[in-house]
């Protein structure tokens, strides 16, 4: 039976005592770590988040010691006793405390527990459904109490930062209106008025820049978004943005308040972060890595080998490079061991992600040239792309060749995971990068019409003004993303502060000025009350929390996360309401 807490007061955690304590009345309170039982003598270790310290019952008193044989592993307890050194032979330098023990008086016995699911004590394998459902006991192993510590510390830095910088937290709705990002809406149903529904944001865009036309200058929020759309490693329905709006920023003036954060928050792991960042243009992001967000860590860039092919003997390639198409490729050095099976392997994979082929070219470590074209190409000209490409000696070249966006990408993904082969991806490797200069626009071609890349209050830049009515298609907006080691860390960009320009996108996105008004109305008037240019960024807070911890998915750096089926195993939401609910909400579900 559960003993009362009584008067018990802690006075150091489970890992606080030193050395300096020995002699001292100590009270610990915790949970039953791990139990040895020696037959006269008890060695329990008691932990807390603190840390872990080991308490001995011993044969000179004979009650307590009984009532210590029945502690089980997580059994939650108060000891009272006096710290001793340990000897010599018994030091754990493992342990922050393990230079003493502490010698039990007085055992209180707070709750029993049930054999857990899986063992606390140890780092042992166990599936993430178990962990998910008993996510209370996941918690208290050391990795994620060390990413839930962590995650603590990177929120209060980033409010201490902004706080200095002149930033107002504000909070903005959760019972909302629809706000285009881009995935689905999560819906909330209102009793009061049937048939209407509120929408959880999925990010307080709106309302942000709202705040600039109501003169709060700076701000920012670590809030919720909610979006329905497919899960991945790194996407939740609910995951946590640092939201940040700034009143007459340019996008350098984003940049240069972004950079030093990060310099911040990289501090909390010992991390140096020379500033500024590198900047890339969308265009050159994907020619070079196939991706817009480029994990720049393992090199390899892709290069364009086209206007080698304009005349040659291969008539594949000669067709695609004089119909519009390209011919590209990046070298893998130090492939020279690759056997003839590892190379084939590298194809089947491409053809695995839907190309119709990967040819290959490299030079042997005595420099003997073979290539999967050689007959094709002809020797002259495959040493003329291995040369080109800068392919020495023991290096291969993975050539692609087709439409130049589809080259690349292909080429991007084969980069990636041969980097992830070869040990190229270092995570305490951080290389932060902006790419820039999107495209405003995205043609859908399912709908046949445009779709903003970003959002619809996205600013074009200034230069591609004249383009909104010549060629929309091309023009560029203002806007930028953060990548950090190919992972999408925050986007942001200067807004649209004019009424009429915000009006000609919505045409643009083929949005009528009725579906305008019915859908962002309230924001559209506010830009006519002296709204100042404005601009900002949202960082995603448990993607960075992620590579923070080196943690593949951000479900470890979040408490109680979803799984990828986006439910929650531990209280099994979403489920099922009863009738009288439904009716209040004015619902009837089609079956
Ligand atoms: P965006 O949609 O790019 O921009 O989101 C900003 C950042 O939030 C993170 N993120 C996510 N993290 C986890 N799970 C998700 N489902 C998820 N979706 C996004 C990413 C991303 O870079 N309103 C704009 C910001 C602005 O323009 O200021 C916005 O929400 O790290």
């Amino acid at each position: 039976m559960a003993e009362q807490l009584g008067d018990l007061t802690r006075t150091h955690t489970c890992g606080e005592l030193r050395s300096g304590d020995v002699g001292r009345d100590v009270v610990l309170l915790g949970w039953v770590h791990r139990v040895r039982d020696l037959g006269g003598v008890l060695f329990v270790d008691i932990r807390d988040r603190g840390g872990v310290t080991q308490v001995v019952f011993d044969a000179d008193d004979d009650a307590t010691l009984a009532r210590a044989k029945k502690l089980r592993s997580e059994f939650v307890v108060g000891i009272g006793g006096t710290v001793r050194r340990r000897s010599d032979e018994t030091v754990n330098p493992k342990l922050e405390t393990g230079d003493v023990e502490v010698v039990v008086r007085k055992l209180t016995i707070l709750n029993e527990a049930k054999t857990p699911p899986f063992t606390v004590a140890e780092d042992s394998p166990v599936s993430e459904e178990v962990r998910l459902k008993y996510r209370y006991m996941d918690l208290r192993r050391p990795r994620l109490q060390a990413n839930i510590v962590l995650r603590h510390k990177l929120t209060t830095a980033i409010r201490r930062y902004f706080d200095e910088a002149g930033f107002l937290e504000i909070e903005t709705p959760i019972l909302t209106k629809s706000t285009p990002e881009g995935a689905r809406d999560y819906l909330v149903p209102s009793r009061v008025h049937p048939g209407e529904f509120f929408a959880l944001p999925q990010s307080p865009q709106l309302f942000k820049q709202i705040l600039m036309v109501a003169g709060m200058d700076k701000y920012m929020q670590i809030c919720k978004c909610f979006r329905d759309e497919d899960l991945r490693a790194d996407r939740q329905p609910e995951f946590t943005q640092v939201d940040v709006e700034m009143s007459f920023a340019r996008p350098e003036t984003i940049f240069n308040l972004i950079e030093p954060l990060m310099a911040k928050i990289f501090s909390l792991i010992g991390m140096e972060i020379t500033a500024p960042f590198q900047r890339m243009s969308y265009a050159e992001a994907m020619a070079t890595y196939g991706s817009d967000k480029p994990d720049l860590r393992p090199g390899m860039p892709i290069q364009d080998l086209g206007h080698l092919f304009t005349d040659s003997q291969f008539r594949v390639f000669k067709e695609i490079v004089n119909g519009g198409g390209t011919v590209r490729g990046f070298v893998v050095n130090n492939a020279g061991t690759y056997s003839r099976s590892e190379v084939d392997g590298i194809v089947d994979e491409a053809k695995a992600l839907g190309a119709s082929g990967l040819v290959w070219a490299r030079r042997a470590d005595d420099g003997t040239v073979t290539s999967s074209v050689m007959k094709a190409l002809g020797e002259a000209e495959v040493v003329r792309a291995l040369d080109a490409a800068g392919c020495g000696n023991g290096d291969l070249l993975l050539i692609s060749a087709g439409e130049p966006d589809t080259a690349s990408k292909l080429l991007g993904q084969i980069r990636l995971s041969l980097a992830k082969r070869k040990g190229l991806l270092e995570t305490n490797d951080f290389r932060f990068l902006w790419v820039v200069d999107f495209p405003l626009l995205e043609w859908d071609a399912e709908e046949k019409r445009f779709v903003a890349m970003h959002h619809p209050f996205t600013s074009p830049m200034d230069a591609d003004l004249p383009l909104m009515d010549s060629d929309p298609g091309k023009a560029r907006a203002k806007a930028y993303d953060l990548v950090l080691n190919g992972s999408e860390i925050g986007g942001g960009s200067i807004r649209i502060h004019d009424a009429t320009l915000q009006s000609r996108i919505f045409s643009l996105l083929n949005i009528s000025p009725e579906e305008a008004k019915t859908r962002f109305g309230f924001f559209l008037e506010a830009l006519e009350y002296g709204t100042p240019p404005h601009g900002g960024i949202a960082l995603g807070l448990d993607r960075i929390a992620a590579l923070l911890t080196g943690e593949s998915s951000i479900r470890e750096v979040i408490a109680f996360p979803k799984t990828a089926a986006a439910v929650d195993q531990m209280s099994d939401a979403p489920s099922a309401v009863d009738a009288r609910q439904l009716k209040d909400l004015h619902i009837q579900i089609a079956r």
